[in-house]
């Protein structure tokens, strides 16, 4: 027996005293059972990242959608727990609270078009749930995100850095996708940085974006840069358009799952969320999408970029269409 066999004996224990011990105290609820929030709640099991509360207020939905995932389990050879509920109660001592509640877009619609109607989904859950999970970090995925981040932020009164939306890794996630299809190459190599809110004046960095640390300027002429970008522009939108009955819930489900695992497993990756911004690029009072270390406490740090003039602009134009809706709420 050499020192490989060890080194692999070692590993299995690690990781069995990992996964059971640590990693299955987690304990994520997701509140809404929609597509978004089912298909966390899938991701989370399957990949065996946390215990899982599935909440809705549908009799019956979050609890037959659960025990469908939880019958996956032993597929899976995973050991999450994944319980439906329609009583808060059962969200109580949650790690991570992950709202996707609210009325989804049809086609035609803009993010922003459902704000009045998700303000008072995302108040009575917040209501319901951030006092159960006093030490929760709040993850908001309902539209118009960065508004209803803000609402969160205000209903629950936790600390800013515990409130974050999610956006910016889907919004770059899409990008990634499109500059992959127009090279023929893998998605993993190919870099970006979204910025801003995660509406139509979303701002994709190109400087930020590289294939292998390539510049994208060095590979693609700047017309079809530009394509790209319109695309992911309107990538939320192309994909209700398809469907027609409602919005994606893949690509935002593997996003948020993203920034739940470098909460739970304390990462401090460097991801583009949607923070309460007091101060960095100029913007106070807001949530806009930036890039932020994330891990157990959240938003451990907000990381400033230095901007070009043009950069700067679009971001202001954003961050605007952002204000915009706060001041309607506020009304
Ligand atoms: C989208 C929704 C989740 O961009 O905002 O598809």
């Amino acid at each position: 027996m050499g020192t490989a066999f060890f080194c692999d004996l070692l590993l299995a224990i690690k990781n069995i005293l990992f996964y059971n011990y640590i990693l299955m105290n987690s304990k994520v609820s997701v509140i809404g059972a929609g597509n978004v929030g089912a298909t966390i709640a899938q991701l989370l099991a399957s990949e065996n990242i946390s215990d899982v509360v599935l909440f809705d207020i549908l009799e019956g939905m979050p609890q037959g959608k659960a025990l469908d995932i939880a019958e996956a389990c032993p597929v899976w050879k995973s050991s999450a727990s994944v319980v439906g509920t329609n009583d808060f109660a059962d969200t109580a001592g949650s790690d991570v609270l992950v709202l996707t509640a609210g009325f989804p877009r049809k086609p035609g619609m803009s993010r922003d078009d459902l704000l009045l109607a998700n303000a008072d989904v995302i108040r009575t859950v917040v209501k319901g749930t951030s006092g159960l999970s006093p030490d929760s970090v709040l993850i908001i995925v309902t539209n118009p995100m960065d508004a209803m981040a803000h609402m969160a932020l205000d209903e629950s009164g936790f600390a800013s850095q515990k409130v974050l939306g999610m956006g910016g890794i889907l919004d770059s996630a899409r990008l990634r996708t499109f500059v992959s299809m127009e090279l023929g190459i893998s998605p993993k190599d190919i870099e970006t940085l979204v910025l801003g809110g995660h509406g139509d004046q979303m701002v994709p960095l190109i400087r930020y974006t590289t294939v292998k640390g390539v510049p994208i300027t060095e590979l693609l002429d700047r017309n079809r840069i530009n394509s790209l970008i319109e695309r992911t522009q309107n990538g939320g939108a192309e994909i209700v358009s398809f469907l027609k009955t409602g919005s994606a819930y893949y690509a935002p489900a593997a996003s948020t799952v993203e920034m739940i695992r470098a909460v739970l497993y304390d990462e401090k990756r460097l991801l583009p969320c949607s923070a309460l911004l007091d101060g960095p690029y100029g913007i106070s009072g807001l949530f806009i999408g930036v890039p932020v270390y994330l891990g157990k406490n959240g938003v451990e740090k907000i990381v400033e970029l230095q901007l070009t003039e043009g950069e700067r602009e679009l971001l202001e134009k954003s961050a605007a269409s952002v204000k915009d809706l706060l001041s309607v709420l506020k009304k």
